[in-house]
């Protein structure tokens, strides 16, 4: 693996791959990389000649400060591991200066209604954030493919939006939710939890995939007071949101109708902790 953290150094090699009319693909991530990551940089090494591995913790996305800093970290680690998938990778691991410097601030984007409910209505300014960074990685390395997780869904779709209103051209390829053994999904935050809570997070993906499994069968009213006296029997757990919504305009659904694809999306607290998750229902 190779390890740029200069985005000056970055573009020697990409301008030089670029003549070789090499296919990049780019996975943008915060690090503290495990499986779920790993499950995009393979995907992105089998599609592509060689595969960008962004590390950059955005601190623009970040609606608690709190949050922000004790988002766990540790490149070695991170260039280690990426080493062992392949030793063609290569890494883009920016000093905060030298991204958001004068010629990048955090920019409003119309998403369309696509950020109104959920992460967007509960971290506000959150997908600006993410947009930025995103559009900015999108024109730095001008990848072929990028590759995002469904883990965060709604995140997914506002860059499949964000492609096509800035005429960015990329494909951008969702990729499905890694999960561990108990159902818990896979994600940087995990490690922050307890033993104890460790165990009862799994709880997470028990009521969202009760609702997949019985979603024909229930009436909304039915699926939504079952999420809620299913968290209040939990007193580890504080429900943030659980919501059903149709899955291309991530809208909250108020009646179900055939032929429309759903997912249900839920947000908890534990120990602290703030974790995310979401499932197709049909
Ligand atoms: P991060 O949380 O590090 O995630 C990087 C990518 O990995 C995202 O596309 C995310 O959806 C995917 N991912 C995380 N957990 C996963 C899992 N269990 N299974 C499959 N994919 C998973 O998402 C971000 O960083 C940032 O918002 C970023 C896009 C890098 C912009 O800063």
């Amino acid at each position: 693996m190779i390890l740029f953290r200069k985005k000056s150094n970055l573009i020697i090699k990409l301008t030089n791959l670029k003549k070789n009319n090499f296919k990049i693909g780019l996975v943008p991530t915060m690090g503290a990389l495990h499986k779920g990551h790993i499950s995009l940089v393979e995907r992105s090494i089998k599609e592509n000649d060689y595969s960008i591995v962004s590390i950059f913790i955005n601190p623009a996305q970040f609606n608690n400060k709190k949050d922000l800093k004790s988002y766990p970290k540790n490149l070695t680690k991170d260039c280690n591991y990426l080493d062992s998938i392949s030793s063609d990778i290569i890494i883009f691991a920016p000093e905060i200066n030298d991204i958001y410097d004068n010629n990048l601030s955090v920019k409003k984007f119309n998403f369309y209604g696509l950020d109104k409910f959920m992460e967007g209505k509960h971290r506000k300014g959150h997908f600006n954030g993410v947009a930025t960074i995103v559009s900015y990685l999108f024109r730095l390395v001008k990848p072929n493919n990028a590759y995002f997780g469904e883990k965060d869904f709604q995140q997914l779709r506002i860059i499949q939006q964000l492609v096509i209103d800035n005429n960015i051209k990329v494909n951008v390829i969702g990729c499905e939710t890694i999960r561990e053994k108990d159902g818990l999904a896979l994600s940087s935050r995990n490690i922050k939890l307890s033993k104890h809570y460790r165990k009862i997070a799994s709880k997470v993906y028990e009521v969202i995939n009760y609702v997949r499994i019985n979603f024909a069968s229930m009436s909304l009213v039915e699926i939504y007071t079952y999420a809620d006296k299913f968290f209040d029997n939990i007193s580890e757990i504080k429900l943030e949101y659980f919501t059903i919504a149709e899955s291309k305009f991530l809208q909250p659904v108020k009646e179900k109708m055939k032929n429309k694809q759903y997912r249900a999306f839920i947000a908890v607290k534990l120990d602290g902790v703030r974790l995310i998750d979401n499932m197709e229902l049909n």
